[in-house]
């Protein structure tokens, strides 16, 4: 009979919700800045650690933020890329659908090709270790209109490595509204859409990111169960959250996994999947979110079944790959 702990770590899984800039360990990132010449303010992993503790959403960007400038050369960003798909393959995630955030880069003067090439590059290498995915560009919410309508045209040549535009970074103080006009350009040019909304905003930002992004998923959401409306028109659009458990407890969203609303969106009849957001800073990849949060939340097989089925549902695969992974979680024992 297999453990608790036995089914989370060989269970198949969806990963929805992954900045790969956040997949930067402190090992890679001190090598990266030796390889390119960066001035770093930490000279060890241990300083590097001591640094990781945050008190809300803008005191891990600020550190996140100073880390990808290692980040350099179309290398750099393949080794990245290769680094975090090993993790998720030895996770047993069989698919991933990555975040990047292109003007973390470009506006340090890398150029927007350099970045695509080396995390696509990684990824095509990827499905010969067992893993498909796909990759989604994060327009930097805090930057302007301007700046993210210059982002998306330089992303019109790679429609064929971009599948879906996503909005991050400071939630508070710009809301999804002030992006609806390069969304509406992104949807006419083909792309799916994204947001993270209700992480740390209230749930005006979600009705905005619906109604004005026509996104396909939210990011976070967890905020959407202060408002009853929401959670119905949620629920019946079966609107999927990409829920970061870890992520929440490290950035004071919730104090501990016991308070953690994962259960109760579901309870509500909501779609929500368990991912890891920026796993090298919130202390671990998908099965660490899976084996705190079945411990915090009591979760039992069917509820680990559940999340893994609706990410699988949730994602930018066809019909048929979800169906195909949907049947092997189906039969999980
Ligand atoms: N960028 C990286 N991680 C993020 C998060 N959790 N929220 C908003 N922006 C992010
Ligand atoms: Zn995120």
């Amino acid at each position: 009979m297999n453990t608790i702990h036995e089914f989370i770590k060989k269970l198949p899984k969806c990963e929805l919700h992954l900045h790969i800039e956040g997949s930067l360990e402190p090992d890679l990132m001190l090598k990266l800045a030796k390889r390119n010449d960066v001035e770093l303010k930490y000279k060890s992993i241990e300083e590097i650690q001591q640094a990781y503790q945050f008190d809300n959403l803008q005191s891990f960007l600020d550190i996140y933020y100073e880390g990808a400038g290692v980040l350099q050369k179309e290398e750099d960003f393949y080794e990245l890329t290769m680094a975090y798909l090993e993790r998720a393959v030895a996770d047993n995630v069989k698919h991933t659908e990555i975040f990047f955030d292109p003007q973390t880069h470009t506006d340090r003067g890398i150029p927007f090709d350099v970045v695509v090439s080396g995390i696509h590059k990684a990824l095509q290498d990827g499905k010969e270790m067992g893993i498909s995915s796909k990759l989604i560009m994060c327009f930097l919410r805090h930057l302007s209109e301007d700046a993210a309508f210059e982002t998306l045209n330089q992303a019109l040549t790679h429609k064929d490595k971009i599948c879906a535009v996503g909005l991050d970074s400071s939630e508070v103080g710009h809301p999804p509204s002030k992006f609806e006009r390069v969304f509406t350009k992104a949807l006419e040019e083909g792309f799916l859409t994204v947001a993270h909304a209700g992480e740390e905003g209230d749930p005006s930002y979600i009705w905005e990111a619906l109604d004005l992004l026509k996104v396909s998923r939210i990011d976070h959401g967890v905020r959407c169960l202060e408002d009853e409306v929401l959670v119905a028109r949620l629920k019946q659009e079966q609107v999927h959250l990409t829920v970061c458990p870890l992520s929440n407890i490290k950035l004071r969203v919730f104090d501990q996994m016991k308070d953690h609303k994962l259960k109760r969106l579901w309870d509500a009849g909501l779609s929500a999947g368990i991912n890891s957001d920026d796993p090298a800073y919130f202390g671990g990849y998908m099965n660490q979110n899976f084996l705190a949060t079945q411990e915090g939340l009591a979760l039992s097989k069917e509820d680990l079944r559940k999340t893994s089925l609706d990410a699988f549902n949730a994602s930018f695969l066809s019909e048929s790959e979800k169906r195909f992974w949907c049947d092997k979680v189906v039969s999980f024992e």
